[in-house]
């Protein structure tokens, strides 16, 4: 068994990093919209420190993803319309984006809100800024931004897995679904 992707599917390397991330990605986010309602207390620092240190563990794992990907080739595509697969090529690159820009500017509001960070009480890591008002706002605001519009995108990408599978009852899913040695 090869743990790169080949024409004929998704590598276990790529389909654990897509699957494992996006488990990830929803908790984090939950966590998210509901850590900012809490009352301030012990369990509010706690709940936003696991927060910081989940979001630090996605961004290390979009850097390894990343590298890992430009060092693979994708599956042959299935017949589509030339815009479809130029549309799904840019979705997979804003989602790349996404995954950086998300969690880079979460570290960037806690720094430009003086706050240290701590990674699982493990490591501490820089800050990427001094204390500024100005600059934690615009942090805010992207960071805030980049969930709501991955979530727009993720669902775009997912309903049109699921237009592939359903409708046009191609590979295109079941190449990236957690393996039974599926392949085309
Ligand atoms: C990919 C990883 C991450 C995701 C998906 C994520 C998601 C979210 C969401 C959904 C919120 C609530 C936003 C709102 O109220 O509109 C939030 C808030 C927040 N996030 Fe993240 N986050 C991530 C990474 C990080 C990182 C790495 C840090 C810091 C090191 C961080 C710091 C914060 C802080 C401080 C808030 C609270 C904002 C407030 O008090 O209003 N996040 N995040
Ligand atoms: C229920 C949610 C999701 C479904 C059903 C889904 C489905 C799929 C499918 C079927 C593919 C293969 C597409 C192809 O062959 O062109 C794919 C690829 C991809 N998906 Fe998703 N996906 C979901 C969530 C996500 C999330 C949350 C992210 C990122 C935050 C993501 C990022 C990607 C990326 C970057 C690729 C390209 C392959 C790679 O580099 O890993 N997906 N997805």
């Amino acid at each position: 068994m090869t743990l790169r992707s080949t024409a004929n599917g998704w590598g276990p390397v790529t389909r654990a990093f897509h699957w494992g991330m996006l488990l990830l990605f929803v908790g984090t986010v939950c966590v998210g919209y509901y850590m900012t309602d809490l009352r301030m207390g012990p369990a509010k620092l706690k709940i936003y420190a696991l927060h910081k240190s989940v979001g630090i563990t996605l961004l290390g794992l979009a850097v390894l993803r990343l590298l890992w990907r430009l060092g693979e080739r994708r599956p042959a595509l299935p017949p589509m319309p030339a815009w479809q697969a130029r549309a799904a090529g840019g979705v997979h690159v804003l989602l790349y984006a996404l995954m950086f820009l998300i969690p880079l500017s979460g570290w960037l509001y806690n720094s430009a809100s003086g706050f240290p960070l701590q990674w699982f009480r493990l490591v501490n890591l820089p800050a990427l800024s001094g204390a500024d008002p100005q600059l934690k706002a615009l942090a805010k605001a992207i960071h805030e931004t980049g969930v709501a519009t991955l979530i727009g995108v993720v669902v775009l990408h997912a309903a049109a897995a699921l237009k592939h599978h359903f409708m046009d009852k191609d590979a295109t899913l079941r190449l990236m679904l957690p393996s039974r040695g599926v392949r085309r």
